[in-house]
């Protein structure tokens, strides 16, 4: 089996840290979402892998490379226009062969991995094997509507009136019968290619096309509070403390704390789950619960829980930041002006307490 792993799109609800990078780059637990993809594919025993990308191309192969780092062989597919996700069965035609394959949507976290699925479908070989979940708002998803054995009878993509709340995950698994369902597709009216519209194109062609229910984590990373969601999951897994770098004895650990190699904590009360990278220093601070601090951030005089603070980042006086995501070498400080200062990037959210 092949992977195809989209990681094109806008990401314009993860502004601004779309505007310089891609939403598949952004972290959780200090590792990249297109990384916790690449190994779950990894770990259902796939090699070689399609990754299709858009605009941030250039990011994206510079964190993974040629993909062997991860146990892959990886080849580029480019998507001038984020065209649907059909558009990109189209453009992996050749790549994929007759071959099976995943699908998997590179923003999705499925922190429970992908082996189970792929078990299944290498027995059961359905056209095709959707995951679904129950969700709170399925209207903002692909909805799976299940008859019994999980067959699957009618497949609409975010439907104003939903016939029910299983949504489609963003992995699929594959035979190659879906390249002639992708063939002679229409545009939806938001102008895309819908995988959705071909798979239910399958199902009225007759294909068997299954649901296979997923047990475990996963969230659509697509916007900043889903990526906050993940951080806690992934956090909350760490089952001790790991501490490599320097602590110094005026200093508290408490729960699962993770600090790399070359991090300097001094004066501060770090509860996990958490985790520092190598670089940074956190000087006389409260870290925690559920915090990531990427490599050479620079943490002073501040408390911090429940945030994802991105490489460089800076934080000096700030006595309550909580459910926050700081963007690479950003620096939050102390105004010497009695009001807030404040320099905010396009399409940036800040929310200042009354
Ligand atoms: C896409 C699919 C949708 C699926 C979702 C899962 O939506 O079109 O069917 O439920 O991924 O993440 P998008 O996130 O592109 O809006």
């Amino acid at each position: 089996m092949k992977a195809l792993i989209l990681s094109g799109g806008t990401g314009s609800r993860l502004r601004p840290f779309t505007h310089s990078t891609a939403k598949q780059l952004l972290p959780v637990a200090n590792k990249p979402v297109l990384v916790h993809c690449l190994e779950n594919i990894r770990d259902a025993g796939v090699t070689e892998a399609a990754l299709v990308v858009g605009a941030h191309a250039a990011e994206i192969s510079g964190v993974v490379g040629d993909g062997s780092a991860f146990g892959l062989d990886l080849t580029y597919l480019h998507q001038d226009r984020p065209l649907g996700l059909a558009h990109c069965v189209q453009l992996a035609g050749d790549f994929l062969g007759d071959d099976d394959f995943v699908m998997y949507l590179a923003d999705n976290v499925l922190a429970d991995g992908i082996g189970k699925a792929a078990r299944v479908f290498a027995a059961e070989r359905a056209d095709a094997l959707l995951l679904v979940q129950p969700v709170a708002d399925p209207r903002a998803y692909g909805v799976v509507e299940v008859g019994a054995g999980g067959h699957v009878r009618r497949l609409v993509e975010k439907p104003a009136e939903p016939a029910g709340d299983l949504a489609a995950l963003g992995v699929y698994f594959f035979t190659s019968r879906i390249h002639e369902a992708v063939a002679g597709l229409r545009p939806s009216a938001r102008g895309e290619l819908e995988i959705t519209d071909a798979i239910q194109r399958l199902v009225e062609d007759g294909a068997p096309v299954r649901a296979e229910r997923y047990d475990g984590y996963w969230k659509d990373t697509g916007r900043a509070e889903d990526l906050l969601d993940c951080n806690r999951e992934l956090l909350a897994r760490l089952t001790g403390p790991a501490v490599h770098g320097e602590v110094d004895g005026t200093s508290t650990l408490s729960g699962p704390v993770v600090i790399e190699p070359g991090a300097r904590v001094h004066g501060s009360h770090l509860k996990g789950p958490l985790v520092i990278a190598a670089g940074s220093t956190v000087t006389n601070c409260t870290v925690g619960p559920y915090v990531s601090v990427g490599r050479d951030c620079v943490l002073r005089d501040t408390v911090v829980a429940d945030s994802i603070l991105l490489e460089g980042a800076a934080v000096d006086g700030v006595p309550g930041l909580d459910h926050s995501i700081i963007g690479r070498w950003a620096r939050i400080g102390r105004s010497a002006a009695s009001g807030h200062q404040l320099l905010v990037g396009d399409h940036a959210n800040a929310e200042v307490a009354a």
